[in-house]
């Protein structure tokens, strides 16, 4: 697959790797109408997942089935049934997964860095699907060729970045891929205790992309093509109280102010940031993102797997 094995950042994938993978992505969803395929056939899958997870759990060992392939070892909740719960560190765990002969291992980890940890050790792929506050890079492929096939295009879109930026890692991977491309106008919209750090701005400045800060959602709906909505990450610590200073929810009074022909993402789940009553709205893609996420892994496994 080009010239990295592991997927452990966004940044990794240029933007002409990006180009070429869109059409297998089409591709594959094509095949699972048709019931998929057996191009991964005899290839094995390990999932570990250290963090609780739906989509891309479910979505990774969707597409290997649905590829031919198997899910040699899958475990949900690794840090409570996993020998880590006797502490067995991560490179002891990936040094023995490897001994089972997997040809990739999927792995989200509690901790920014546990992807970079773990390929370290690792003789077969490592697939970073989400380590802490660090990075998704396969969230952010399928974010992005959601806007290629929502929009019909990447340059030029302006983008409103909504939420918890400050922990949130699908912004930051989606972020690093939107450098990649031209034209881009990013508006960050966040309570004031949770805008985005500022390796991000100093990346953004770096590829000359220009942002704004918000704490209003409303001052920008009317501006974007996007609206890519988060929860906040409370999982991760407590935050502190100033959302009254702030509107950060996409409700009927957004949708008004949305152009015609904007889309509403979310890496879901959600909570209480996105009304439930603007999901009829053709505008509303967060779903459709959602299924993506099966064709773009599908996509990814052959890349990875097959070359
Ligand atoms: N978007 C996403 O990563 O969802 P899960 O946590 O359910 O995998």
């Amino acid at each position: 697959m080009g010239d990295f094995t592991h997927v452990l950042e966004a940044q990794q994938f240029p933007r002409e790797w990006l180009e070429g993978f869109f059409p297998l992505v089409r591709s594959m969803k094509a095949d699972v109408r048709c019931g998929g395929h057996t191009d991964l056939a005899g290839k094995r899958m390990m999932t570990v997942f250290y963090e609780p997870s739906t989509r891309t759990r479910a979505s990774f060992e969707s597409a290997m089935w649905l590829s031919g392939g198997i899910v040699s070892f899958a475990t949900e909740n690794a840090r409570e049934f996993s020998s880590a719960v006797k502490g067995e560190t991560l490179e002891d765990t990936i040094r023995i997964l490897n001994g089972y002969h997997p040809h990739v291992i999927v792995l989200r980890y509690h901790e920014e860095g546990g992807a970079q940890r773990a390929a370290q050790i690792s003789r077969v792929p490592i697939v970073n699907a989400g380590d802490g506050t660090g990075q998704h890079p396969t969230q952010a492929l399928l974010d992005i060729f959601t806007i290629q096939e929502e929009l019909g295009g990447i340059d030029g879109i302006s983008i409103a970045l909504v939420g918890d930026l400050n922990r949130g890692r699908t912004v930051r991977s989606l972020a690093y891929l939107l450098g990649k491309f031209e034209g881009i106008h990013i508006h960050l919209v966040s309570p004031p205790s949770l805008k985005i750090r500022q390796d991000m701005k100093d990346y953004l400045d770096r590829h000359h992309v220009p942002y704004e800060e918000h704490t209003d959602l409303r001052e920008v709906a009317d501006k974007v093509d996007v609206v890519y909505q988060t929860r906040t990450q409370w999982e991760r610590g407590p935050q502190e109280r100033d959302e009254t200073s702030s509107f950060c929810r996409v409700n009927q009074e957004v949708l008004e102010l949305m152009r015609p022909r904007a889309i509403i993402m979310h890496p879901l789940p959600r909570n209480e940031e996105i009304d439930p009553c603007i999901d009829s709205d053709p505008r509303a893609a967060y779903f459709r993102q959602a299924e993506n996420g099966l064709y773009v892994r599908m996509a990814l496994l052959k890349r990875i797997l097959t070359g």
